[in-house]
């Protein structure tokens, strides 16, 4: 059985470039300068390609948590790299791959705001996945709704830790997922 393609690389650069076509909106008589924040690993090809498509000036950072385990979030996050800019009173975009849960975000948010107080937090994610969301968080700019609980992999989404690479988003079928913890298991 082939994989179930839920969005092709050319759906991908779409859905960036309307993402894109907002935030250029947003900063078209650009006055102050916005932090950007990719959340690795996951958002890393969704915010390499994001920000070539805006045309305003902009710093980037990068934060890392983790909270997903095989093909479902464990709830508990970790923190495992923080940023490095000075973000103090700055406009902070928050650039990730996908809403769960919403725990993660939700505690990126609550962490940002209470260490590093910026003037502003805003969500950009590209894939907001509605079904199993345990806080009300929502995105303020979003690529696209996916009304399914599906597992997603490609373009960031991994099956621990592999899949990353591809430049579409696809739904891996069972085979795939054991020819992948067959070789996982041989790379211990
Ligand atoms: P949340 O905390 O449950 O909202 O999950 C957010 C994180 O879980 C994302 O940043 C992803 O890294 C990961 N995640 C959520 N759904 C998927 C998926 O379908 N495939 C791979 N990773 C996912
Ligand atoms: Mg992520």
């Amino acid at each position: 059985m082939t994989n179930e393609v839920i969005f092709s690389k050319e759906q991908l650069d779409e859905i960036i470039s309307d993402v894109a076509d907002k935030l250029n909106a947003r900063f078209e008589n650009q006055t102050s300068i916005p932090v950007f924040i990719s959340v690795l690993k996951g958002a890393e090809p969704f915010f390499n390609d994001l920000i070539k498509k805006c045309h305003f000036e902009m710093k980037i950072d990068f934060i890392q948590v983790s909270s997903y385990s095989g093909t479902s979030s464990t709830g508990v996050i970790h923190l495992k790299k923080d940023i490095t800019e000075d973000i103090k009173g700055k406009d902070i975009y928050i650039v990730e791959d996908i809403i769960d849960t919403g725990l993660t975000l939700n505690y990126l948010k609550q962490y940002i705001q209470l260490h590093y107080q910026p003037r502003s937090i805003t969500i950009v994610c590209l894939v907001d996945k509605k079904p199993l969301r345990k806080v009300d968080l929502t995105a303020d700019i979003v690529g696209v709704t996916l009304a399914q609980n599906k597992f997603l992999v490609g373009y960031g989404f991994d099956y621990n830790e592999i899949g990353r690479n591809y430049d579409y988003i696809f739904v891996p079928t069972k085979k795939q997922l054991e020819t992948w913890d067959k070789l996982l298991n041989s790379d211990k």
